[in-house]
């Protein structure tokens, strides 16, 4: 919301009671403020996910996703019968697909066209210290390559060598690094996932990093 349309909607709520239709005649109908359907036009836009919706895991026809004039929309099965008897989640889709995929409980083809084709499953964590005070990151190739292919990320995305790509939160939120799916297709970056990525707890004698410059400064 724009803050002109800000200090409208003051005025209108503080007026209204008494001048009704004084206020409807003298005043210019506020703008309907859409949501930004597919629009990319600043951080977190895209981010359908971080949008606070409604309803959990809405009709198809009801998502904002898809479009409701085309029949085909309305054969779609809605996600609360499809992910019914799946275990939960706080976030995204509400639906932990790690553990339905390792409870069996879902079979997603490696192979579009051929069914007899299994993953290769690489069980490697990446720890990526981070330097700010939070956990450190550690990325489990294990659940990603269960569904993706390596090409998926190396090397376009990531660069396959330990600690030879720069990643942060602004590249994540602005959909690039793990937020070119994270967000996305898997599971959003929410004040409830923090620790999905954030999970291995820092040294007991961490200290935050200082340059040198700092450390010479007694004022500091
Ligand atoms: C979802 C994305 C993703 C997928 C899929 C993926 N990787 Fe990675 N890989 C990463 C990330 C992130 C790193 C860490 C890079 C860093 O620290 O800068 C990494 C690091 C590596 C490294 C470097 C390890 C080291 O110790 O230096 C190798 C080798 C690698 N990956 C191989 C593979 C192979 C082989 C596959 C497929 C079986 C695969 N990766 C699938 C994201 C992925
Ligand atoms: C999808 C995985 C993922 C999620 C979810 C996530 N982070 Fe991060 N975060 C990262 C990675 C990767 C880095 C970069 C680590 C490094 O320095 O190598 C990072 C870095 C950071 C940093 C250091 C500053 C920076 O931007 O590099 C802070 C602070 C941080 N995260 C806070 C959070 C908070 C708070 C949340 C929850 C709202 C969160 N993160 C959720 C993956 C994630
Ligand atoms: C190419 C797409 C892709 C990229 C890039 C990617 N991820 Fe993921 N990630 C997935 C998918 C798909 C899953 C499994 C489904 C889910 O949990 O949403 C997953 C799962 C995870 C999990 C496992 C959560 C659990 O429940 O055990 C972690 C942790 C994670 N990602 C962290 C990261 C971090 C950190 C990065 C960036 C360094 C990253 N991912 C980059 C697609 C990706």
């Amino acid at each position: 919301m724009k803050m002109n349309q800000f200090f409208l909607g003051v005025v209108a709520f503080i007026a209204l009671p008494m001048v009704v239709v004084q206020a409807e005649a003298a005043q210019p109908p506020m703008k309907e403020v859409k949501s930004a359907k597919g629009q990319v036009s600043s951080a977190n836009v895209f981010n359908r996910l971080l949008k606070k919706e409604k309803e959990r895991n809405m009709a198809p026809p009801e998502d904002g996703v898809h479009d409701p004039d085309n029949d085909n929309t309305h054969v779609l099965q809605p996600p609360r019968i499809a992910y019914d008897g799946l275990p939960t989640s706080d976030f995204g889709n509400y639906v932990d697909w790690v553990k339905a995929l390792n409870d069996g409980l879902i079979q997603p083809r490696y192979d579009r066209f051929d069914p007899t084709v299994e993953p290769l499953v690489m069980d490697l964590d990446i720890v990526r210290e981070v330097k700010a005070s939070v956990p450190d990151v550690v990325f489990p190739h294990k659940p990603h390559t269960q569904w993706l292919h390596c090409s998926n990320c190396h090397p376009k995305i990531f660069i396959p060598q330990r600690k030879a790509n720069v990643i942060n939160m602004s590249a994540i939120l602005l959909g690039q690094k793990c937020g070119v799916c994270h967000g996305k297709v898997s599971f959003p970056i929410t004040t409830k996932s923090c620790k999905k990525c954030h999970s291995k707890a820092k040294p007991k004698d961490w200290k935050p990093p200082q340059s040198e410059a700092s450390l010479k400064n007694p004022w500091r």
